[in-house]
């Protein structure tokens, strides 16, 4: 089992370009599957979430390559027969679920599982199932199968009771090619939405008003191949600021949408962390005493559940009392236990964690129990008193690409064994 060994390190110093979004490139790799012809992704980080999703692609009969230095997918889904997804693939990741709205919209048929992912809460999939159910789909449970069919999907109006991300992707991509109009209120409004949406626009469909809580989709009859570019991962340029901040240096993050790391910018300024902004960049610095501050994570554009785990990394050696109150996954604490075994006290009541700052952590045996927690991990290491060796850091690598070799070159004393 690989393993990541950090020393403490000096201030980060220099700068760090930001790939593809994992979150927005796996539902596109999804929604290839609505044409024969053939679709070009760009922009695409080299993760081992994309290619259980593109081995999910494979199954189906779909042809595909991914050049790790191009960033590049080519998918051919020409020769798709195939509706029904293998277990032992389903349950590795969360997102196979969405090949569930594509293929019903294809063959009018899926046959799918319970998806797997990582174990942060139940996270079940009743809103995906209850929108294609209004889009006229039957569904039936058993035994953990999933068997969706509709020989003609209906366009419908959907309410979601929660504005779930891979629900609103799913409906979106189901209703393409329904029959008529389809309204989605109370969706996601989240960045990965759009990209989503100006995919599939690209490939002819009409997804009017992604990135605001209603979608309207008028139906069409058949999509076609094109080319996309994924766009920045704001989790991944999130991690590295706050590497910045926690080894008290000075990095500039390239390639990154400001506009989606908002929350993320208004806490560490709040924290009194240093923020320049220019185009397409972040200057992150920090040689100042900072405050500690509290937190709600929320569905876009509020404060992102994915930065949560990083930010009590910084909160916990930050001088004064935060509290992080988790709204989005019920489970989603895991790494307190890894963070305090760190020397860090932070304590969990229900949904709220309490973090008081300690002067130093102490490195030690520690695991990666989810990805961004994994990350966290990494970030508190930094400044760990010695050495920390963090193992299963399968979960770090499904959504961030060759995170150790960008640590080291901005100084982080890093080694992967
Ligand atoms: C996506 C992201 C994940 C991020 C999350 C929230 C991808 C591949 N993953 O996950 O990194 O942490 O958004 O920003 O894009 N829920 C239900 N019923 C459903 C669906 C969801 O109750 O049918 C609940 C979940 O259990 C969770 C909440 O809604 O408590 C948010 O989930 P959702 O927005 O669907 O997250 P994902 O799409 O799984």
């Amino acid at each position: 089992m690989d393993k990541f060994i950090v020393e403490k390190s000096g201030p980060l110093r220099g700068e760090v370009i930001t790939d593809g979004a994992k979150n927005a490139v796996l539902p596109i790799i999804a929604a290839t599957v609505l044409t024969g012809e053939k679709c070009v992704i760009e922009n695409v980080p080299y993760l081992k979430d994309v290619e259980i999703m593109l081995k999910l692609l494979e199954t189906l009969g779909a042809r595909t390559s991914f050049s790790e230095k191009e960033k590049k997918i080519i998918v051919d889904g020409g020769k798709i027969l195939n509706n029904s997804l293998p277990y032992e693939l389903v349950k590795k990741i969360r997102a196979s679920f969405l090949f569930a709205g594509p293929l019903l919209s294809r063959f009018g048929k899926v046959k799918i599982q319970m998806p797997g992912g990582c174990p942060i809460g139940v996270r079940p999939v009743d809103l995906h199932l209850k929108g294609f159910s209004l889009l006229g789909a039957e569904i039936k449970q058993e035994h953990g199968n999933i068997e969706i069919s509709s020989p003609k999907i209906k366009g419908n109006n959907i309410y979601l009771d929660f504005p779930s991300v891979g629900a609103t992707e799913n409906i979106i991509m189901a209703s393409v090619m329904a029959e008529g109009e389809t309204y989605i209120s109370n969706c996601s409004v989240e960045p990965e939405i759009i990209n989503l949406a100006d995919f599939l626009n690209k490939m002819g469909a009409k997804v009017f008003g992604a990135g605001t809580d209603n979608i309207k989709i008028i139906g069409v009859k058949e999509l076609f191949g094109t080319a996309h570019k994924i766009i920045p991962d704001r989790i991944e340029a999130g991690t590295f600021m706050i590497g910045a901040v926690i080894t008290k240096g000075d990095v500039t993050i390239k390639n990154v949408v400001r506009d989606h790391l908002r929350p993320v910018i208004a806490k560490l300024k709040d924290m009194n962390v240093d923020i320049e902004e220019k185009e397409n960049m972040l200057r992150v610095r920090c040689d100042r005493e900072l405050v500690n501050t509290d937190i709600k994570t929320l569905p876009f554009p509020g404060f992102p559940t994915d930065m949560q785990a990083q930010f009590m990394s910084l909160m916990a050696v930050t001088n004064g009392t935060g509290i992080i109150n988790e709204t989005i996954f019920e489970n989603r604490f895991m790494h307190v236990g890894e963070l305090n075994r760190m020397g860090a006290d932070i304590k969990v009541e229900s949904k709220s964690a309490i973090i008081k700052g300690v002067s130093k952590l102490t490195g030690t045996q520690v695991k990666a129990t989810d990805l961004r927690a994994g990350a966290a991990l990494i970030l508190s290491a930094l400044v760990a008193e010695g050495e920390t060796e963090i193992s299963d850091i399968y979960h770090i690598e499904r959504g961030y690409y060759r995170i150790e070799e960008k640590f080291k070159k901005l100084g982080a004393k890093i080694k992967k064994l």
